[in-house]
């Protein structure tokens, strides 16, 4: 009997390749979202319904009995209440997507271990999913609520994995292209790690049934340590540009735009680097393959294929203009 797996989103950034994994591996795949995405996943079910709607998502679920489900889109207590009120005991397992955000900021140390204490004092969005996570750890111990954390860092796919610029977006690349001024906060010497959905899903669809797994967290993530410079180069490199970099101290950036704060200071600013250990030692058969320098490349030609995908947010273009013109010493 193939295994039976609820994902609920599915069709997301990280998500999609996790999906098709899956339906490769011959798992028997329910995905669980609104059905907006225009996103061909042959193999998988769908079941139509906005999470937020409890009746709608209770006759979508019907009687339906899964073995494991992921939730890809919970990230308050109380969406992982509702989760709790909806599987528990009807799952063997059930796998909640955190942030490796949620790791102690600023780090002690730049390595990062699942045992790495998580304290953001920065990001409202990193506290919610230590909230989640210390909700269902409380779960797991007082009734055996069967969950699995897994807190991925920057991963994609279908979007370019950078700290400002817009997120699934073609703002950045389209900036570069034109020759326009870019932000690299800092110095863009600090290290991090940019992580392709495929490579994660390797490590993601073994954890998956693994009964091992319950009660553990995990990240998965690329053991290709970079610098911020080194990321926005290669994707200059990638267009066939030179980029126009402005450096700018992530201090000074979000005190012009403060709804910036969180992911730079609560996460971006700081150098990490993941040791990937645990999840190697659980899926021995995971390791990431897919240099960013080849992962870029790929984003980018899905992109080049169709011109409807090369979304322009004149909202992120307008924020980088006002940020360049406060740290020239113009009007903020
Ligand atoms: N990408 C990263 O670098 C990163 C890093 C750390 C953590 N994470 C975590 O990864 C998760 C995001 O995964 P992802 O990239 O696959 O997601 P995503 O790109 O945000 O996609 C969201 C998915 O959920 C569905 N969805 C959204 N709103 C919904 C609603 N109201 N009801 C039902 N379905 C809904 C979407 O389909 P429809 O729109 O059709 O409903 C889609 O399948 C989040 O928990 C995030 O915190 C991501």
């Amino acid at each position: 009997m193939p295994m039976k797996v609820l994902f609920i989103g599915g069709t997301g950034f990280i998500s999609t390749a996790v999906s098709r994994l899956a339906i490769a591996e011959g798992f028997e795949l329910y995905l669980l979202n609104r059905g907006s995405r225009g996103i061909d996943l042959p193999g998988s079910r769908q079941l139509t319904a906005d999470i937020r709607n409890a009746a709608d998502v209770r006759a979508a679920l019907n009687d339906l009995e899964f073995d494991v489900v992921v939730d890809w889109i919970a990230f308050t207590p109380d969406d992982v209440e509702r989760d709790l009120a909806l599987f528990r005991g009807r799952v063997k397992q059930y796998v909640f997507i955190s942030s490796a955000s949620a790791y102690e900021k600023p780090p002690t140390h730049y390595l990062i271990t699942e045992s790495t204490p998580l304290s953001n004092p920065y990001w409202q969005y990193s506290r919610d999913k230590i909230g989640c996570e210390a909700r269902l750890t409380q779960a797991h111990r007082d009734e055996a609520f069967p969950v699995t954390i897994v807190r991925p860092s920057l991963t994609y796919d279908r979007n370019l994995p950078i700290a400002i610029g817009g997120w699934g977006c073609y703002t950045l690349a389209d900036r570069l292209r034109r020759g326009a001024p870019i932000i690299v906060h800092g110095d863009g010497s600090s290290l991090w790690v940019v992580t392709h959905a495929e490579d994660f899903a390797r490590g993601f669809v073994g954890l998956l049934g693994d009964e091992r797994a319950v009660g553990e967290a995990f990240h998965i993530t690329s053991d290709e340590v970079l610098t911020w410079n080194q990321i926005y180069h290669t994707i200059a490199e990638a267009l066939g540009v030179e980029a126009n970099v402005v450096h700018i101290p992530s201090d000074f950036i979000a005190g012009v735009a403060p709804q910036m704060a969180g992911s730079l200071l609560g996460d971006k600013t700081w150098s990490v680097v993941f040791d990937n250990g645990k999840i190697k030692a659980f899926v021995p058969r995971f390791q990431a393959v897919i240099p960013f320098r080849e992962g870029v490349a790929r984003t980018l030609a899905w992109f080049a294929a169709d011109e409807s995908r090369r979304c322009i947010d004149d909202t992120v273009n307008a924020e980088m203009d006002r940020i360049l013109a406060a740290y020239a010493g113009g009007p903020a």
